[in-house]
């Protein structure tokens, strides 16, 4: 089967003073539509660097990512926010909420960026992905008023109102106690049966369990790939 995703030989290297940092040292991986991937590994080893790349928020220093066929490593900035914006949805490690935008802005806002979009949509589908993460009820609160896990699940609310084909989630559950811990894993089963595809980064070895295989990272490196 043709991957969703095939990376080959993806480096990111930082130059701090006079030191190269390989967060990324040379990394081949492809994923295929519907799967759900686990990424664990310990701080420091390129786990948010990868997802960001991935999500196209950020460039590699070198290698290759087809993307549904098209090379996308190296794009020009109004093709990598189009592929932002329509192919891939992200939840950041640090949630990344506009602090002045209402939980429903917040939700809308990958929407505004759609060719042709219409506010009042755009407000109706934030709220039907609210609803699948149980936020429906804090529609009108600011970031600042509501809890970390709140927060984490308006996140995951964002990532999801575009329907994309690929969500890149890191720590989606880091903040989140055990009931919406399940709620998550539940909401990120049912769009695996819609043939989204899943790529979490955990340290929670139960969140790991749920995942159909399990990546972990060492120093920029995979270090394991393992599917059940
Ligand atoms: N902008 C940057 N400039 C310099 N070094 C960076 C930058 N971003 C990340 N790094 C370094 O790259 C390495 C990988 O960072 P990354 O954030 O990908 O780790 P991680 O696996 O996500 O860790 P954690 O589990 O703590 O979130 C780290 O050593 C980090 O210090
Ligand atoms: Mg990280």
């Amino acid at each position: 089967m043709t991957p969703l995703i095939a990376i080959r030989g993806l480096r990111k290297t930082y130059l701090m003073g006079d030191e190269n940092i390989h967060a990324l040292a040379g990394v081949d991986l492809d994923f295929q539509a519907g799967e759900f991937v686990a990424i664990l590994g310990p701080s420091g080893s390129g786990k948010s660097t990868l997802m960001h790349i991935l999500g196209f928020m950020d460039t590699p220093s070198e290698g290759s990512i087809v993307f549904d066929g098209r090379e996308v490593a190296v794009l020009a900035p109004d093709l990598r926010a189009w592929y932002r914006s329509n192919r891939v949805g992200f939840v950041f490690q640090s949630f990344n909420l506009l602090p002045r935008l209402t939980v429903e802005e917040n939700v809308a806002l990958p929407l505004l960026y759609r060719e042709g979009s219409v506010p009042a949509a755009n407000l109706i589908a934030a709220r039907a992905a609210l609803e699948r993460v149980g936020m429906s009820h804090r529609l009108d609160h600011l970031p600042s008023q509501l809890s970390g896990g709140e927060r984490q699940r308006v996140a995951i609310a964002r990532a999801i109102v575009g329907s994309p084909s690929i969500i890149f989630a890191d720590e989606p559950t880091g903040n989140l106690d055990v009931k919406n811990i399940d709620r998550i894993l539940d909401l990120l089963g049912s769009l695996i049966k819609e043939g989204i595809t899943v790529v979490l980064v955990t340290h929670d070895l139960s969140v790991a369990e749920k995942a159909h295989r399990v990546i972990s990272m060492r120093a920029g490196l995979v270090h394991e790939d393992r599917s059940r």
